[in-house]
């Protein structure tokens, strides 16, 4: 197992051909990965992996080589273009290898691309869908993303640039679904005025989750209108959630509170693996 150079031939035993798994990983918590995920993961020769995926438990589980691809502080990521070249090269040496993705590979993942980088050079692959943080951050917090008599909707947005969000904003109705932002911590501010610019109630609910599944796991609910100033832990990754839903929080931790349970520091209710 290493994390150098993963061009070094390591040809699958018995000469098969190689193979890519794009494969999705979750929001942080190996549990949370698919039975599939485990076993590509656990038969691979090179495991190329992003920022978000738990690396203690990739080295217990394979003997696999170990690729670092994605963003980590002060250092840029391995880019797009690299990225595929070491998926196609590796392939056609006959390694199997496993692209292993933050959430689900098709969310804002750039799976999509890779995808069609493999079918193009005729490398064989399969995609392994992943939990995404866009539906499980809220879920693990006790937020559903719909809810009868509440939401029967939502939209999942990138908010790091106002065109995406003002492109899914004046595609639906002001307060009548929920809207997940990914990628949307530090542009916080912007996001609200956008979905005031849309006509979204100040008084609307919302939240935002950071870490979800990890022991950093971080929860702050409020309004719309105070959402700006919501404080998450620097460096984090994190979505925000606006609509109804969000205050389905608030009835669980009053169900919770009246069985006795533990609620764990301001509000944060204790819940799954939370
Ligand atoms: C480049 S996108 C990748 C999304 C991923 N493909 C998915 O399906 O979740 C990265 C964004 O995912 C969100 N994210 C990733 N991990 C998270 C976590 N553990 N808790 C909350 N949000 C998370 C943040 O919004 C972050 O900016």
């Amino acid at each position: 197992m290493s994390d150098t150079d993963p061009a070094t031939p390591f040809p699958t035993p018995g000469g098969a051909p190689g193979h890519v798994a794009l494969v999705g990983a979750g929001p942080g918590d190996p549990d949370l990965w698919t039975v599939r995920a485990v076993r590509l993961v656990s038969e691979a020769d090179l495991v190329l992996y992003d920022a978000l995926t738990d690396v203690d438990a990739l080295r217990g589980l394979t003997a696999a080589q170990l690729f670092f691809v994605g963003k980590r502080a002060g250092r840029a990521s391995v880019d797009q273009e690299t990225i595929n070249r070491l998926m196609i090269r590796a392939a056609k040496r006959g390694r199997r290898v496993v692209r292993l993705k933050g959430g689900d590979p098709f969310v804002f993942g750039r799976g999509g691309e890779e995808m069609l980088a493999l079918a193009s050079a005729g490398v064989s692959f399969e995609v392994v869908p992943g939990v995404t943080t866009a539906v499980a951050a809220p879920g693990l917090a006790g937020i559903p993303l719909t809810h009868r008599g509440v939401s029967s909707a939502f939209v999942v947005v990138a908010g790091h640039s106002p065109e995406s969000l003002d492109g899914a904003l004046s595609a639906v109705r002001p307060n009548a679904v929920t809207v997940v932002v990914m990628m949307a911590l530090a542009g916080r501010a912007a996001v609200v005025d956008r979905l005031f610019a849309h006509g979204w109630a100040g008084k609307t609910p919302s939240a935002v989750v950071c870490e979800a599944s990890t022991p950093d796991a971080w929860t702050w609910t409020g309004r719309l209108d105070e959402l700006a100033s919501a404080d998450p832990p620097p460096g984090a990754a994190g979505v925000l959630i606006i609509g109804e839903v969000v205050e389905i929080r608030a009835s669980l931790a009053a169900a919770l509170a009246a069985r006795r349970e533990p609620i764990r520091g301001e509000g944060e209710v204790k819940y799954g693996r939370n």
